[in-house]
């Protein structure tokens, strides 16, 4: 009896936080799609009714896995569905639910064949924070740049995804998902109410919860493909500083189930089992005429160097661990992942990882992960290289080895770069040198006050272009279109 009714409490207590069941979806080889939520308690056995039709759900997909960590209020439930056809729209309900949507029926469309050349735009995020009262709004505390907040009324980014469903059939973000360990820093500039060291374990899932509360709008209906940032590492926020009293935090605060990237590893499956990635850290998949790699840039970096937020790294995030015991584990496979391409079925690649390895900010790039990656992405002529983790948009050009490709964007051989890490969260943006980088075409930072998400749109596979589109209103504010020369496999069809 006991045990029950601490249960009930606990249940309790987290239904304060959470008021969905944080629905997320993400593709799964070339057959199935993995249906992720939340509940307050362990589930024996998850189950996902689907079909053709909502009216008939006459399909059931289950599982065992149902799993929690230390701190966390509620239970990750993750079910795969295979053996669907590409492109196919199906419906769907999880069991159990929250009890506010157990009425629903969901829908997603599952991934486009490898070779269908049909135009499709994805949208892409970096660095995208809570939203409202626990992230960014119209208030901030007193260091926080008035730049920065919103305006009254203003759309976010979340908001804008949500009012954009049509436009694209998948969202991709790769890292700094939440700001959930922002907790603290919030508290110590008197946005959040103050609490002790112990209690902010609680601040942290709550602020967790509310995210993925928010992102459902958009999640339980497109695929949400991640990876991994140095946010999700630990509850200390690489080191929160309490200027006023002269202390420096660090990660010995964090509660076990707060370090080692532990919410991210338990909220989400990528498709690595499929891929031959590892985790939710690096993987691949094809959708349509393109082939998606999400990189790590924050542990097994290999080679020597140690990712920048494992135990010695350069940030030195204690208690953060290599996901993978093999010794280079992530740069052959993406060695062998990139050589394997069928070109002719998906001419484009294109490469996600959270660090930039080109910013006029030099003090965001990641060296090491320029030295590992780097190579692997010019050898394999990658056509686009996307980033984040400064809080500025900068579009720069094909690049290797700092050099500019004299061809520009009319059929490089180099990688071009993106980094576009002006999604929004507590804090906003950051301020870009006034002094570019040669290589840079186009940037937008905190004097520009505008936060935005990337719609990547492959037209065929010679043209693609990218957009930054501000939240606010939906204006494109840059576009610029890639081509590459090469003949389109005569083969391939609009399936
Ligand atoms: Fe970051």
């Amino acid at each position: 009896m006991r045990v029950v009714s601490s249960l009930l409490v606990a249940a309790a207590a987290a239904s304060a936080y959470t008021t969905n069941s944080q629905l997320r979806l993400a593709y799964h080889g070339d057959d199935g799609m993995m249906v992720s939520w939340n509940t307050f308690q362990h589930v024996e056995k998850p189950i996902v009714h689907w079909g053709l039709s909502q009216y008939r759900l006459t399909n059931i997909a289950t599982s065992n896995v149902s799993i929690t960590y230390p701190t966390s209020t509620t239970y990750n439930n993750h079910v795969l569905i295979s053996g669907l056809q590409p492109g196919t729209t199906y419906f769907y309900k999880p069991t159990p639910l929250m009890k506010n949507e157990s009425a629903e029926v969901f829908n997603f469309t599952t991934s486009r064949r490898a070779g269908d050349n049909t135009p499709f735009s994805v949208a892409v995020v970096v660095d995208l924070g809570t939203m409202g009262s626990k992230g960014l709004t119209t208030s901030a505390g007193a260091p926080v740049a008035s730049t920065n907040v919103l305006q009254p009324g203003e759309r976010n980014t979340i908001e804008a995804l949500e009012s954009s469903l049509a436009d694209f059939d998948f969202l991709w973000h790769a890292g700094d998902i939440a700001y959930a360990d922002y907790w603290l820093k919030e508290e110590i500039q008197g946005f959040l109410p103050n609490t002790t060291i112990e209690e902010g374990a609680a601040v942290y899932e709550s602020i967790l919860n509310e995210f993925y509360d928010e992102m459902m709008a958009i999640t339980a209906s497109k695929p949400y493909m991640v990876g991994p940032g140095n946010h999700e590492a630990n509850c200390d926020n690489g080191g929160t500083k309490d200027k006023a009293h002269h202390i420096t935090y660090d990660s010995s605060i964090c509660m076990e189930g707060q370090t080692n990237f532990t919410g991210f590893k338990n909220h989400f499956r990528m498709p690595s089992d499929v891929s031959g990635g590892t985790g939710n850290f690096w993987y691949s998949f094809d959708h349509g005429m393109v082939h998606f790699v999400q990189l790590d840039t924050e542990t097994d970096l290999g080679h020597g160097f140690i990712g920048p937020v494992e135990d010695g790294g350069s940030e030195d995030f204690f208690g953060v661990e290599p996901v993978n015991a093999t010794m280079n584990a992530q740069t052959t496979w993406l060695e062998a992942d990139l050589a394997a391409v069928d070109r002719s079925k998906t001419p484009w690649v294109v490469v996600a990882g959270h660090r930039p390895l080109y910013l006029s900010d030099s003090g965001a790039i990641c060296p090491e992960c320029k030295d590992v990656f780097e190579p692997l992405l010019t050898k394999y002529k990658v056509d686009l290289v996307l980033s984040g983790h400064s809080h500025v948009y900068e579009r720069q050009a094909p690049l290797a080895e700092g050099k500019e490709d004299p061809n520009g964007l009319e059929n490089p051989t180099f990688p071009w770069y993106i980094t576009n890490g002006a999604a929004g969260h507590y804090d906003g943006l950051d301020e870009l040198p006034s002094s570019r980088q040669p290589y840079s075409r186009f940037a937008l930072d905190t004097f520009n006050a505008t936060y935005g998400w990337s719609r990547l749109t492959f037209h065929n596979c010679t043209h693609l272009t990218h957009e930054f589109v501000a939240s606010k209103n939906g204006t494109v504010l840059d576009s610029a279109t890639l081509f590459k020369a090469r003949t389109c496999d005569q083969g391939s069809k609009h399936y």
